[in-house]
């Protein structure tokens, strides 16, 4: 049975299918597979492995004529379009759960970034404009005491939350439903969206990207909140209506925000780069050596199981 992945993943993921006697085919190309080859190489093939970064919409699974298993390498899937994939018997896989640290970890580390001024202290180290100690050099937000509002309170936002938590942070979260485990581990509490968005010193954002959480935080939203605030995005950029969070920062309604992720990805908004009070990485939340081997495996595990006739491991 043929496999096609979309594009290079770590070794774990091909060797794994090669041992079960698959054959594979990898897009070994550096830029992402255009539409055409996408459609091309998947038409025939049993099983795919997709990147988030791939847009899987009816009319690409409409030419895909052998294909009974979708393996997206990531734990969002909102770039694969699954109730189509359903209705033409297609399972769709995800990676939950192996990335789950690691994602957290980059929450913390974009939070601790924007609190303590990590980029605007890099410039002027790199620009040779370090002319020493001084007492009010770069002054930052302490972790201590603040409140940490969770936006999603699913795998990541209960990691992220535990990690704020050791901070010493006070936790609060919005999520669709209770989460025990969450309330348990770090004293959180449930509260609306508008009260977490008007007391959060620190809002990190971990739902899904879906018609439901598109603009999720839109402008009326934004406003409510504090002038000190940071906000992190390690979710989908899609989930903030970023143009109106610029503005905000912009005029300096509140302390700074970290993005992983932007509405227009690749894409960034020019105006962001010309921002002080913006800390702006590549879409790294699971980008660890470590998780991305678990990905790689669990992405193959999923298809050679499927293909084999036995049920995914992670299945949508
Ligand atoms: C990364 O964004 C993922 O969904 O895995
Ligand atoms: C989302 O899928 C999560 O793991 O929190």
């Amino acid at each position: 049975m043929k496999i096609f992945i979309t594009g290079e993943l770590p070794d774990e993921a091909e060797e794994y299918l090669l041992q079960k006697i698959f054959k594979v085919t990898v897009n070994r190309k550096e830029s992402p597979i255009s539409r055409k080859e996408l459609i091309r190489n998947t038409k025939n093939a049993d099983g795919v492995i997709s990147l988030l970064i791939d847009k899987i919409d009816s009319s690409v699974i409409d030419e895909m004529h052998n294909c009974k298993v979708i393996s997206n390498y990531a734990v969002g899937y909102n770039n694969i379009d699954v109730n189509y994939a359903k209705q033409k018997n297609i399972i769709v896989t995800y990676t939950p759960n192996v990335l789950t640290d690691a994602t957290a970890d980059l929450t913390i580390a974009l939070a601790l970034a924007c609190a303590r001024n990590f980029h605007k202290g890099e410039y002027i180290v790199r620009n040779n404009k370090f002319t020493g100690w001084k007492p009010k050099l770069l002054l930052g937000i302490e972790l201590k005491n603040k409140i940490f509002g969770i936006v999603g309170a699913g795998r990541i936002g209960t990691a992220a939350a535990i990690r704020a938590k050791a901070f010493g942070c006070n936790i609060i979260y919005f999520s669709r439903s209770n989460n025990p485990v969450l309330e348990e581990k770090t004293g959180a509490k449930q509260v609306s969206l508008d009260n977490l968005l008007r007391r959060s010193d620190f809002i990190s954002l971990h739902i899904p990207l879906s018609d439901k959480t598109y603009h999720l935080l839109n402008k009326e939203r934004l406003s409510l909140l504090k002038e000190t605030a940071i906000i992190i995005n390690t979710a989908r950029g899609e989930v903030i209506d970023e143009k109106e969070l610029i503005k905000l920062l912009k005029q300096k309604k509140i302390f700074s925000a970290g993005f992983d992720v932007y509405e227009n990805e690749p894409n960034v908004n020019p105006q962001l780069l010309k921002m002080e009070n913006v800390v702006l990485l590549p879409h790294l939340g699971s980008a660890t050596f470590d998780t991305r081997k678990e990905m790689a495996l669990l992405a193959a595990k999923n298809v050679a199981a499927v293909l084999s006739g036995k049920k995914p491991l992670t299945p949508v």
